[in-house]
């Protein structure tokens, strides 16, 4: 079984990205992982710190690992948006196998310090654990927003990005490019779409030569993320689209089964709705395309 490392040095050297879903409950998980079974493609389920209070930081870690072992399939677990260095050991006691420590809200020297300290405390847990850090300002909450953030100020620049780096020791660099965690209305109704710098994408990554992710996946613009992904964005989180086809999915299940109590013949709808959605942003991160630039 191939490493989440291994993967993503073969994502950046064939132009392709990880997928990283967010999942609470047993339907997303499921829809996900037939997906990227389906399509052949590694994945990656993420769970921010609210998702794990819900699920359970270890029962999901036993129940992923499980699939992994059992189909003998590169599913791996990440422990998303983690505001703490306690929360960050949870998780990487429980077995996750990547954490995204995310001290983008504090001051940019202490947003240092911190996720330093971060990465040699998980590395002595797991040295195969991967740590992400997280610069510059997306916005909070995988949510419906009514209104877009004002988020120009909050972008990331090279140098501060190369700083990051080298400072820190992580082994994965978020930066904010023109992304946003959430959805407005209008995306939802695929009347608009989120616009990525990809000019600043290929800056920050000729500055900083590491594994960049790129959050806020939902409601991007298909062309922007091809290019992004060739400009070297190497992971897509997808959340809240996810959470869109739950709920309609959901709701088709019970609509067309008013009087079903039993879980397991209404949650299908839910699984359906979407496991279409990942199908689809799966095939799009996993297309063929020239690469631009390398670790
Ligand atoms: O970490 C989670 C993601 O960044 C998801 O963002 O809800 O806009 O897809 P999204
Ligand atoms: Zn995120």
């Amino acid at each position: 079984m191939h490493s989440l490392r291994d993967l993503l040095q073969d994502a950046q050297q064939t132009g392709k990205a990880i997928g990283h879903f967010n999942i609470s409950d047993l339907v997303l998980l499921k829809a996900v992982f037939a997906a990227a079974r389906e399509l052949g493609v590694p994945v990656l389920v993420g769970l921010s710190e609210g998702e794990r209070e819900f699920v359970g930081a270890r029962p999901i870690a036993a129940f992923v690992r499980s699939l992994r072992e059992e189909f003998d399939y590169p599913i791996f677990l990440n422990a998303d948006h983690t505001h703490s260095l306690a929360k960050a050991v949870e998780a990487a006691k429980a077995g996750f196998d990547s954490i995204v420590f995310d001290m983008s809200a504090l001051p940019f020297d202490e947003n240092v310090r911190q996720t330093k300290q971060a990465v040699e405390a998980l590395k002595t847990i797991n040295l195969s654990m991967l740590v992400e850090g997280e610069i510059g300002d997306i916005g909070t909450g995988s949510e419906i927003h009514d209104q877009a953030p004002d988020l120009s100020k909050g972008l990331s620049t090279p140098e501060q990005a190369r700083q990051f780096v080298e400072s820190t020791g992580v082994d994965i660099l978020a930066p904010a490019v023109g992304n946003m965690h959430g959805m407005l209305r209008s995306m939802v109704r695929g009347e608009t779409k989120k616009r990525l710098d990809l000019e600043r994408i290929a800056s920050i990554k000729r500055a900083t030569r590491i594994f960049l992710t790129l959050h806020g996946g939902s409601g991007t613009d298909d062309e922007d993320l091809r290019k992004a992904i060739a400009g070297g964005i190497n992971i897509v989180h997808i959340n809240t689209e996810l959470r869109v086809a739950w709920r309609h999915g959901l709701e088709q299940g019970l609509a067309k089964q008013p009087d079903e109590v039993v879980p397991y013949k209404i949650l299908p709808s839910a699984v359906d709705a979407v496991k279409q959605v990942v199908s689809s942003r799966l095939r799009l991160f996993n297309e063929e395309r020239h690469f631009a630039q390398g670790v």
